[in-house]
């Protein structure tokens, strides 16, 4: 299995916004999100994720603008459907949206997008990104229903929401990884991209290699804490040698 790496780097701009909110655009504004990209990708990740979110609590607008150019491998930007992000997304064109549910109030995106209650405000929104040339994945639970709606609306991919999956443990985790591998075997089936990504750690990769058709996965957090130890170079490559390393 050759999954690839989209490394989420919202956290770069976390630990930014922390010091530098009030003073973006001055001297000193680190650590900056261009070089965090381009250590990934030297790194031998295939892509870099970033979410703007409504709030702009971590990535800004102006690090969109900075990363759409600088980016050699590709962007994939991670938007909810507002009129306001989607004009955005336009405007730059990133390689890839995938669409994720915003609530103001959560830590991290939480559960995955209704695209079956959600297909009249998600069909237009689907249709102008691809008319933009944009490929569009939708950030869904692992549920037969999900992947149903997905692909009635057009979207190229999924992205499997592996959070549940993440936070749970022994038997419940078994339980987790069957919706998986059931959602995954369903949306290539259907002729849909399957990635997946939320809570993806150093452990719990290993699991998720029983999980068939997965093309790439989007990982944030625990790449970032790793690089704290080791710096971003080095936790980048040991996720891609935990992605290579199939236990069973
Ligand atoms: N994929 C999607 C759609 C997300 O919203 C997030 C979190 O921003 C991630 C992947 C990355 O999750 P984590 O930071 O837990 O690796």
């Amino acid at each position: 299995m050759s999954m690839k790496l989209g490394v989420n780097i919202d956290h770069v701009a976390t630990l930014r916004q922390a010091r530098y909110a009030g003073s973006l655009g001055s001297h000193n504004c680190e650590p900056d999100l261009c070089t965090a990209a381009e250590v990934c990708e030297q790194a031998g990740a295939h892509g870099i994720t970033i979410h703007l979110r409504a709030d702009r609590r971590h990535i800004q607008d102006a690090d969109l603008a900075a990363l759409r150019p600088r980016i050699t491998t590709k962007l994939n930007l991670e938007m909810g459907n507002t009129p306001e992000i989607l004009a955005i997304a336009l405007a730059t064109r990133p390689a890839e949206v995938c669409i994720v549910p915003e609530n103001r109030a959560e830590i991290t995106t939480e559960g995955g997008l209704d695209a079956a209650g959600q297909s009249e405000a998600l069909a237009p929104t689907i249709a102008r990104l691809q008319e933009a040339g944009i490929r569009v994945s939708l950030f869904i639970e692992p549920a037969t229903v999900q992947v149903e709606a997905a692909r009635k609306l057009g979207a190229d991919m999924v992205e499997l929401h592996t959070g549940a999956f993440a936070n749970a443990c022994g038997d419940e985790q078994r339980a987790e990884l069957e919706r998986l591998i059931a959602a995954a075997t369903l949306a290539h089936g259907l002729g849909l991209q399957v990635n997946a990504g939320h809570g993806i750690n150093y452990e719990n990769i290993a699991l998720l290699h029983a999980v068939p058709h997965l093309a790439e996965l989007n990982i944030g957090h625990s790449i970032v804490a790793r690089s704290v130890f080791v710096g971003m170079a080095a936790a980048v490559a040991e996720m891609l040698e935990a992605m290579r390393r199939d236990p069973r």
